[in-house]
């Protein structure tokens, strides 16, 4: 990216958190001692000490930030099993009965979230419609046959299509998996995080976990201000792993950026939540809050640090609102980024097999709501000693060599790409070129570095080395951010650390 695109208009970031009311607490200013360390305040780590506390459990649940700002604050929220067309491409590549099993793991979180709403009588939008996915190209149709078959064989409840009941031009074929959902993710987790407190669960935010040292029976969890706090087990559910490197989990996932709008809503809507099959993907449901009625129209993935400017990604969602549902007007608008696996099945369990009281939740593939609900189940079990049908499914030490040595290298060949290309970049802006509101790759004493001056006039230089693994962060003009296109760690324009997998800021030049 050259030039970068200044002035993007302002919108609330994300409906999700705009519109609830979540919960807060202080940061951890002693040293503790609890039956599990959560780390981790999205899906997942939410839903995980809540069913620990439900059981008994003394739990603390830790929170770098703000619990729910995270990818979970950022998602779209269909709850569906769905997960794009995938159940043929898992009969062939882990056989019909894992197919199976992911499909009923994923219903099963479905079926737990359902039960929750209704038991603690959640008002969170929850409304049941079938999902689709669907195609407008010839190319495309085939694959929707063959997911559909596999729907047949794995006995999921569905239909083929040939017509969506949106009106979007062209559609030749879909793939419906009914009686799926969609809900207000922010506003069911922050009932579960009051009812965690509730049953006696600790939350603790602005509390970064930076390591575990490892015991038995205890664990112990340090955390940025050197608490430590002392455990039977820890689990991380906090995206990017935060411990575990002897799994090499930045050589075993990938992050992906999307976009989402919340656009005002002017025509009917027939119901359902879709997902084309094309390129660029599209994804659609439906939404209400504060008496309007709302689109949200997400897509436009690319891989983290590598996309084009940020703001061509919202303008082509937005023409895309347009075309299909008329004059579009934005209410919100945001980005977030998931893990994917190599097998595009998540890593939930231990780690590595000898450490047997530390446990890992990641790699939803941008279905997490479904996945990291799943994750916790999982979890729940492990940590309780209760066998699981799911437990090798997920577990992260496998390796399936088809298609993970394919992705495996070419994961890897990026990686070195961009660790060698960032570094020959040839730079040809000086850091008091830029305008207000401007960042970009500039050069500082012959070498290649980054720097954002404020809307205020304040200038912001660092260096543009990763402090991950040495791959160059690449600006990101939408949010203002330092992103890494190697592992999809994310800096600010200060140079903190805003995701992971890096630990250390991007040091400051000036
Ligand atoms: C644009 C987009 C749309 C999506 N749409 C859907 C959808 O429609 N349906 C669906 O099922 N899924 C969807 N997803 C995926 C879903 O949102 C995610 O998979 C899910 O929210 C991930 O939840 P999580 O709990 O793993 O992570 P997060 O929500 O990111 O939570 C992790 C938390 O851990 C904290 N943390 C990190 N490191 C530390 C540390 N060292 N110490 C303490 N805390 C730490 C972070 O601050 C963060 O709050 C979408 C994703 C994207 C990006
Ligand atoms: S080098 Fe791994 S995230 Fe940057």
């Amino acid at each position: 990216m050259d030039e970068q695109k200044t002035g993007l208009p302002q919108y609330p970031e994300s409906f999700w958190l705009a519109s609830a009311e979540i919960p807060s607490s202080g940061k951890l200013t002693a040293d503790l001692s609890v039956d599990v360390a959560v780390v981790g305040g999205g899906i997942t780590g939410i839903t995980l000490a809540y069913l620990l506390a439900k059981e008994g459990q003394k739990v603390a649940l830790l929170e770098a930030g703000r619990i729910l700002t995270g990818t979970t604050g950022h998602t779209t929220a269909k709850v569906t099993a769905q997960h794009d067309l995938i159940y043929d491409e898992f009969i062939h590549h882990v056989g019909e009965e894992k197919a199976r099993l992911y499909y009923d793991a994923n219903r099963q979180a479905m079926d737990f979230i359902r039960s929750t709403v209704r038991e603690l009588d959640i008002s969170c939008d929850w409304a049941e419609e079938d999902a689709y996915v669907y195609t407008a190209s010839e190319q495309n149709v085939a694959k929707i046959d063959k997911e559909w078959k596999a729907y047949e064989k794995l006995g999921i409840p569905g239909k083929r299509v040939n017509g969506i009941p949106l009106p979007i031009p062209g559609v030749l074929a879909a793939v419906a998996m009914t009686g799926q959902a969609r809900f207000h993710p922010t506003a069911y987790l922050s009932r579960l995080v009051r009812e965690f407190v509730g049953l006696g669960g600790q939350l603790f935010e602005e509390t970064m976990a930076k390591t575990v040292e490892h015991g038995s029976p205890y664990s112990q969890v340090v955390t940025e201000d050197g608490h430590r706090v002392t455990c039977r087990n820890v689990a991380s559910c906090t995206h990017f792993p935060f411990y575990g490197a002897g799994g090499f989990y930045f050589a075993r996932m990938y992050s992906e950026r999307s976009y989402a709008l919340g656009v005002k809503r002017t025509q009917d809507y027939p119901g359902g939540v879709y997902l084309s099959a094309d390129t660029p993907p599209r994804s659609i449901r439906t939404v209400s809050y504060g008496g309007e009625d709302l689109l949200v129209i997400g897509g436009e993935r690319h891989k983290t640090g590598q996309g084009i400017c940020t703001f061509q990604h919202y303008e082509a969602l937005e023409k895309f609102a347009q075309e299909t549902f008329g004059p579009a007007e934005i209410r919100y608008r945001w980005s977030a980024q998931d893990l994917t696996t190599l097998d595009k099945i998540p890593y939930v369990g231990r780690p590595v097999a000898s450490e047997r009281n530390a446990f890992i939740a990641t790699g939803y593939r941008k279905w997490g709501m479904t996945g990291g609900t799943a994750a916790a189940l999982l979890l729940k079990d492990l940590i309780l000693g209760i066998r699981s049908p799911y437990e090798e499914l997920y577990t992260p030490s496998r390796f399936h060599a088809d298609p993970s040595v394919k992705e495996f290298l070419s994961l890897n060949a990026d990686v070195a790409k961009h660790l060698i290309a960032g570094k020959l970049e040839w730079v040809r802006r000086d850091p008091e070129d830029l305008g207000n509101d401007e960042g970009a790759a500039v050069h500082v004493n012959g070498k290649r570095a980054g720097a954002y001056r404020e809307p205020g006039g304040a200038l912001h230089v660092l260096d543009t080395t990763c402090t991950h693994m040495g791959c160059e962060v690449e600006w990101n003009d939408g949010e203002r951010t330092w992103d890494c296109p190697c592992h999809g760690s994310r800096f600010s324009f200060r140079g903190e650390v805003l995701e992971g997998p890096a630990k250390k800021p991007l040091k400051v030049i000036r």
